[in-house]
This record gives C-alpha cells, sequence and structure tokens, in this order.
C-alpha cells in the first residue's frame, strides 16, 4: 500500500488512523440484560455505534451519521460485571464517508484474567454538513502493517456493499410492482 495514494486524491491533508483510534470503557450492570440474564446484544451494539461516532467525528474533525453496520459478530457472552472495551479505528475513507472497525472486549471488573475478544462490527459513517448533506473528509494513512491490511479488507467490503446494493435496487427496478 502505497502512503501517497492516501494523500494525493484529496484537497485535504491526510490523518494518520491512529489520530482518532479511541477505546470506550464500560461496566455491564443487571439493567443492561436481557431476559437469558446476560448483556443485552443491543446494549454492546449502542456502545459499538458511540465509540465508531467518536472516531468517525475526530477523523472528519465535525458531525458524522451512522450510514450503515454491518457484519455484527457476537462471539461470547456478556455478563453483569464484565468490564467492555469497545475499540474503534477508521479502516477506510471514501469521498464523504467512513468505515469504522470495532473490536469489543470484555474482561471481569474484578480479577486480573486478561480480556477476551466477546465482539466485532464495520460501520459507516458519513460526515455531514450544518445541512446534513455529506461534506469531504480526509484521506487516512494507514501506519502499520495491520492498517494496511484492515484498509485492504475495508476497500473490499465497499465494493460489495455497493455491489449489493446496486443488484437489489436493479432487481426492484425490474420487477412489476404487486
Ligand atoms: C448517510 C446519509 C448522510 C447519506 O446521504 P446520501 O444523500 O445518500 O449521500 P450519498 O449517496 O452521497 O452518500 C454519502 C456517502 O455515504 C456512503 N453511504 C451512504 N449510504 C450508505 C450505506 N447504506 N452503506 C455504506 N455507505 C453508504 C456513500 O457511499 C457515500 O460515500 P463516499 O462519498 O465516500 O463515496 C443519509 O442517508 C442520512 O442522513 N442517513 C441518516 C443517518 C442517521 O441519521 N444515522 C443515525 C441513525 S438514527
Amino acid at each position: 500500500m502505497n502512503h501517497q495514494a492516501h494523500t494525493a486524491h484529496g484537497e485535504l491533508p491526510g490523518k494518520p488512523t491512529a489520530a482518532s483510534r479511541t477505546t470506550l470503557s464500560h461496566i455491564m450492570t443487571a439493567g443492561d440484560t436481557n431476559l437469558l440474564g446476560t448483556v443485552h446484544g443491543g446494549v454492546i451494539m449502542k456502545l459499538a455505534d458511540d465509540a465508531a461516532g467518536a472516531v468517525a467525528g475526530r477523523h472528519s474533525e465535525g458531525p458524522a451519521v451512522t450510514a450503515s453496520m454491518d457484519e455484527m459478530v457476537f462471539l461470547e457472552p456478556v455478563r453483569v460485571g464484565d468490564l467492555v472495551h469497545v475499540k474503534a479505528q477508521v479502516n477506510w475513507v471514501g469521498r464523504t464517508s467512513m468505515e469504522v472497525g470495532v473490536r469489543v472486549l470484555a474482561e471481569r471488573w474484578n480479577e486480573s484474567t486478561p480480556a477476551t475478544q466477546v465482539g466485532s462490527a464495520y460501520l459507516v459513517f458519513a460526515a455531514i454538513d450544518e445541512d446534513g448533506k455529506p461534506r469531504s473528509v480526509p484521506p487516512v494513512i494507514p501506519e502499520t502493517e495491520k492498517d494496511r491490511r484492515r484498509y485492504q479488507e475495508a476497500q473490499i467490503r465497499r465494493t460489495h456493499r455497493l455491489a449489493r446494493r446496486r443488484a437489489i435496487k436493479e432487481l426492484r427496478a425490474s420487477r412489476s410492482p404487486d
């Protein structure tokens, strides 16, 4: 991956991935549970959206809204008393949108055992101006081998998202109304 490619295509100067990367930590309490007594998936999704939104706002230096959330995976149940850490970073940037990757880790609040990964997701945020219209975002500069891998994988997801959307649109347009 050529860093020049990320800084030359836009008017805005590129920003390294590390500049907006963040971790949101939250302790799970009884109010976060589902009917089974483990933590409700929606609670984790909200934390993922919150962390990703902070990253998108920091990278784009202004308001950004969630356009999509996909591949949300829950690997292990999260329990009351778990300290949940949501690690988020910009994986890829388009003209006005950003893909943010989140990894969700959980550890017992009162034990010194290592945190385990309990989930992950990819969110697309669109940066918006004061009228709610998409605005340009700075290119991202992936600095590490991991950042560069994530950038390339995000491009694959982007291609698939657009192709899927286009194919469904075309199919619907070709069908006669009920
Ligand atoms: C997201 C939103 C700003 C897109 O507006 P739009 O008029 O469709 O604008 P565009 O088609 O130019 O899309 C803007 C960017 O978002 C991307 N995008 C839009 N919808 C997307 C989707 N469903 N999945 C992935 N990317 C998407 C576009 O590819 C484009 O990216 P690019 O400029 O980097 O190529 C608009 O749909 C919106 O305001 N949605 C509501 C967002 C919100 O309120 N979220 C909180 C949930 S309550």
